[in-house]
């Protein structure tokens, strides 16, 4: 049964158009939504507004649920539209009154995004630990390949020397950044949205957001209730920058490996394990997994455009569009995590292959060298380029 049933029918085609896939996106929220409602309960009891064995079964069904879904038997219905509904639900018919209590003093509003934020902080995390990981593994690399010469290029043409150390160690430094980004992503959004309600506030009861701040691990809280709602998108979009810049560097060192593992460069050899066949060729060893990393930084941008572009134009406060950037945000999400840990997997599989790199290592990659050694003898650096150019011509 929905939350507002007041005794009339919606249309089916509207009641499935307006749910969408709310209800199966739902089911990655239903712990953090379960969270939020025990600490909401552990308030309302606090100020009297539950009785102590009302919160106690109240919290005792929300952690039944938590294990229910856990095993994967705890379910949302289409016709729930959400996982709010499906959790009050399931409290009403477990806890009885005090099930139809709970909802006293906030809106589905606020808890979505109570929700939301809790499942964003536990990703950033999950994130920021994989993103430490493949830095670590780039610097790990680059240590070991600090002597093996490499052609660097520009305009994808030799220019100076460099070593593979170099060309991997460049990822672990801006991996630097990355962290600095997710982190700092990370402290934006740790704001606790519950309390804000619909967007307003809770009349008559003193409930707001620092009621059930500390309860649920955030470190600060939304003075302004309407700010809540204004955060929805804006906040996502920090987040998406964030993961797209981890994207950018994922996309780059992935075309270098499709290109560096060409018969024409040979710089890197993928191990065997890491590479797909052709069913017609049979010669062939395709770098599949390098060719999907570059292309997911486009998913990500994609997601990130779409939060960005659906949030803008709305209103002040709660717009039903929102819901739709629930979608882009758990994509995000997903394509970042399954891509750093693939890359780091990438990483581990590839070696350099000397020799080729030193093939390449060409005489007019020194020309630059050859220069300053010129100027380190008297003569001006403009002449000295001229000079050594003569022999390039
Ligand atoms: N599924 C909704 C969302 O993600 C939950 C909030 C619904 N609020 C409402 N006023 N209909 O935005």
């Amino acid at each position: 049964m929905k939350l507002w049933d007041k005794g009339f029918e919606t249309d089916k085609n509207v009641e499935a158009f307006t749910v969408g896939k709310d209800y199966l996106l739902d089911m990655k929220l239903v712990p953090y939504d379960c969270k939020a409602s025990i600490a909401h309960a552990e308030a309302l009891c606090e100020k009297n507004l539950l009785s102590e064995s009302e919160k106690s079964s109240l919290v005792s069904a929300l952690k039944e649920i938590i294990a229910l879904h856990k095993e994967g038997k705890f379910r949302i219905n289409a016709s729930d539209e959400d996982c709010h509904t499906a959790i009050e639900n399931y409290l009403v018919k477990k806890c009885g009154d005090a099930g139809k209590k709970i909802h006293l003093g906030r809106s589905r509003n606020d808890q979505v995004m109570a929700a939301l934020r809790l499942y964003e902080k536990e990703e950033l995390s999950k994130i920021i630990k994989l993103v430490s990981l493949w830095k670590e593994t780039a610097k790990k690399k680059s240590s070991e390949w600090s002597s093996i010469e490499m052609p660097g290029y520009t305009h994808m043409q030799r220019a100076m020397p460099s070593t593979a150390g170099t060309w991997i160690g460049s990822f672990a430094e801006s991996a630097e950044d990355n962290l600095f980004l997710l982190n700092a992503a990370l402290k934006l959004i740790d704001k606790n949205p519950l309390g804000s309600a619909a967007g307003f506030g809770v009349p008559v009861f003193d409930i707001n957001g620092k009621t059930t701040a500390s309860k649920l691990g955030f470190s600060s809280w939304f003075k302004n209730p309407l700010q809540v709602q204004l955060s929805r998108g804006k906040y996502e979009s920090v987040i998406a920058e964030a993961l797209s810049q981890v994207m950018f560097d994922i996309n780059k060192f992935a075309t270098d490996v499709v290109l560096f593992s060409t018969k024409e460069f040979g710089f890197v050899n993928l191990c065997d394990k890491l590479t797909t066949g052709s069913s017609i060729m049979p010669q062939k060893k395709n770098p599949d997994v390098a060719e999907l990393l570059r292309a997911k930084y486009h998913a990500v941008i994609g997601e990130q455009f779409k939060i960005k572009s659906m949030t803008a134009n709305l209103m002040s406060g709660y717009n039903r569009d929102l819901q739709l950037t629930k979608e882009p945000v758990m994509n995000m999400f997903d394509a970042a995590s399954e891509s750093v840990d693939a890359a780091i997997l990438l990483l581990n599989g590839i070696t350099i292959n000397e020799n080729a790199c030193k093939q390449a290592m060409s005489p007019g990659i020194y020309a630059t060298e050859e220069a300053y050694k010129l100027v380190k003898n008297g003569v001006p650096f403009r002449d000295a380029y001229k000079i050594v150019a003569e022999k390039f011509s």
